[in-house]
């Protein structure tokens, strides 16, 4: 996506503007699954996953504005109306778009791992912003992680484990690579060349998990 010029129409301006969650039914204009995206960088897993499911309402969220701008370009140009990308930090806008209890799935795939100090603050899986993104998962909703970085792979599954979610397969444990998941852009190159990805596939249980204040 190098090569590509930057768009001049921002992604989802209006959206990053709301205060508060609209009613997102008539905003897709049909019910179905509601799903978070952190960080779509060139899209390839959002578009082949809203190409599979044309039912699930896909929010994703990157703050890159020539792929934010190419991705939201694409999902139009091939018809993809349950995808809608949103320019900008996800740690700012999604608190104050998503209902408590309202996301059924929540995908993190390859997070920049941020290796130096003055950078650790953009993380997104912090102990804080974890457990705002419990809060927004319903019960029985999931979160889907994954990454190549070995020492964030387990830094992200032990915070995501402490803030409440819970790991069907065990404390630690990963889970193994699915074929029938669509791959990311990034993870499209690990599964040519071979390279480790680590996957966790976490849930929120119940209603009483990440409450505001509990
Ligand atoms: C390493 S890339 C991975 C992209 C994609 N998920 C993939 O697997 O190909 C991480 C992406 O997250 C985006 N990003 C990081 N922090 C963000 C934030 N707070 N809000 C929105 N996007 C963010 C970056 O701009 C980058 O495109």
């Amino acid at each position: 996506m190098s090569r590509i010029p930057l768009r001049p129409e921002k992604a989802g301006e209006d959206l990053a503007a709301l205060t508060s969650p609209p009613d997102w039914d008539q905003l897709f204009g049909r019910a179905g699954s509601l799903e978070l995206e952190i960080g779509c960088g060139a899209g390839g897993f959002a578009l082949e996953h809203c190409r599979r499911d044309p039912s699930i309402r896909y929010l994703a969220f990157e703050w890159r504005k020539k792929y934010a701008r190419e991705v939201s370009f694409r999902a139009q140009k091939h018809g993809l109306t349950g995808l809608k990308v949103i320019e900008g930090d996800a740690r700012i806008v999604v608190p104050k778009i998503f209902a408590p209890g309202s996301l059924d799935v929540i995908h993190l795939q390859f997070p920049d791992p941020w290796w130096k100090r003055a950078h650790f603050k953009r993380a997104i899986l912090t102990p804080d912003f974890t457990r705002v993104l419990l809060g927004l998962l319903k019960p029985g909703g999931r979160f889907d992680f994954r990454t190549d970085v070995e020492e964030r792979a387990r830094q992200g599954l032990a915070v995501l484990e402490k803030a409440g979610f819970h790991n069907p397969l065990g404390p630690g444990v990963f889970h193994p690579y699915d074929p029938e998941e669509a791959p990311s852009t990034r993870e499209r190159r690990y599964l040519v060349t071979n390279q480790p990805v680590y996957r966790a596939r976490l849930v929120r249980l119940s209603s009483a998990q990440g409450a505001v204040g509990s």
